[in-house]
């Protein structure tokens, strides 16, 4: 990459989601990076179990019978849970409480089927209730930025978390975590106090939160979260609600990690991606992009974004890093997916020949083409540049493609397949 000052720094996540575990700048590009994975709550209970969280009995159902007997079961109050991969379920009328098998199956006919922030629930967990007496929120995560780990905790869990988080930030302790010692006894000590928990709890919640760093350290997670962890009436500290997530980096560690991911719930465009290896995510735009190199695809989204401003706002349809090997097999994996997508309206490939010359690339483009025959059927506006580049636009300009366009430089492909998209 090219020195000086980096225009990566920020960019680190597409639509929530983190795309880069290294800085762009810091390596050369990678291919064999992958994303993160993110359980659901009853996943996140099971592991918090295993490692000696305390949590409560939870049963998983996907009808409103299952629901029922799930209750009977369990017996006395429980709590019906929407098992969505998003936060503010309560808020969103995704977690009730029942106090009889017919008041579940009643909550389970209201929460099955809910549309909360796009995510439709097809399951919920049967949890045991509860008696709250006060609501805290704990979490530890990987601080990418300080390259180091990070919790955050405070006293005034629940609900309304985001809000103190802007509102009252002091209430929230952020305690940096040093990755070669974790949170143990002291620390995790050192972290109840600077949080503000009475001291007669300090002692109670810092073996929580040992455990809960535990998790995070033993199952490769990058973010550990519970809210609320409560203290019930009793004077138990527990965790009713888990949110965790893993490196898929460190899959090869775990052999269980492959049966925690949801194939279903995936975008069937990325669930294809992911089968054939393609650092692909699907957006919400009209314009496909394919780059080589996740800072040049990063900066490319930007563009295409920016560009699109003037040509009816189309956005980008995707992030599609192919690499540094950008042969033709690849490609026409990668443009098979991106026309295979109905929003999509043109293309726009960005490639810096670095490793992989230019005139491999178009190359590769030409062969992708052919293989794709009918099925590549929306305009592609190429943009070449770096090592070999004049060959390269040779070959594209000899195929003589009806669909593809030359671009002369970055900003102009982008302003052209904003403007092609914008005209289909
Ligand atoms: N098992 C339970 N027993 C009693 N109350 C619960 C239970 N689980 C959740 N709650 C209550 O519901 C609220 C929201 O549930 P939570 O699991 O945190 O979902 P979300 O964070 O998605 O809104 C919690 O803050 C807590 O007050
Ligand atoms: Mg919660």
């Amino acid at each position: 990459m090219a020195d000086g000052p980096c225009r990566y720094l920020d960019i680190e996540r597409v639509r929530g989601r983190v795309l880069t575990p290294h800085h762009p700048c810091a390596r050369p590009a990678r291919t064999d990076w992958k994303q993160s994975v993110d359980l659901y709550e009853y996943q996140a209970r099971d592991l918090f179990e295993q490692y000696g969280v305390p949590v409560l009995a939870g049963i998983v159902a996907d009808t409103p019978e299952e629901v029922r007997a799930a209750a009977e079961k369990l017996g006395g109050v429980v709590v019906v849970k929407a098992q969505v991969k998003t936060g503010g379920r309560g808020k969103a009328g995704g977690v009730k409480v029942a106090k009889t098998p017919d008041e579940a199956e009643e909550a389970a006919r209201a929460i099955l089927g809910l549309d909360i922030k796009g995510h439709v629930v097809k399951r919920v967990m049967v949890a045991a209730g509860a008696r709250i007496a006060q609501e805290f929120y704990f979490s530890v995560l990987l601080d990418r930025a300080n390259r180091s780990y990070l919790s955050l905790t405070s006293v005034e869990g629940g609900m309304e978390i985001e809000q103190l988080a802007v509102e009252k930030p002091e209430a929230l302790a952020r305690i940096e975590v040093d990755p070669t010692v974790g949170i143990d006894a002291a620390k995790a000590r050192e972290i109840a106090v600077a949080a503000n928990f009475p001291a007669d709890l300090v002692d109670k919640v810092a073996e929580v939160f040992v455990k809960l760093y535990e998790v995070y350290k033993g199952e490769d997670a990058t973010l550990v979260e519970v809210n609320p962890l409560i203290l019930d009436d009793d004077g138990n500290v527990i965790a009713l609600d888990g949110k965790v997530t893993l490196d898929e980096n460190a899959e090869f560690r775990h052999a269980g990690h492959a049966l925690l991911e949801d194939k279903a719930a995936a975008d069937p465009l990325e669930a294809q991606a992911k089968a054939l290896d393609l650092n692909y995510v699907k957006l919400d735009g009209e314009v496909g992009i394919i780059g080589n190199g996740a800072g040049l695809v990063m900066s490319t989204l930007d563009v295409v974004a920016y560009a699109g401003e003037n040509h009816g706002g189309v956005k980008p349809a995707n992030f599609l890093d192919i690499g540094g090997g950008a042969s033709a097999e690849v490609m026409a994996n990668g443009l098979g997916i991106i026309l295979g997508d109905p929003q999509v309206k043109s293309v726009f490939v960005n490639v810096f020949g670095g490793i992989t010359a230019c005139d491999q690339v178009a190359k590769g483009i030409v062969g992708a083409l052919a293989e794709l025959g009918s099925a590549a059927n929306k305009p592609l506006v190429v943009r070449l540049d770096g090592n070999n580049v004049v060959e390269g636009r040779r070959i594209l300009e000899e195929a003589a493609h009806p669909l593809v366009t030359l671009a002369e430089n970055m900003d102009q492909g982008a302003d052209k397949a904003a403007e092609l998209a914008n005209a289909a």
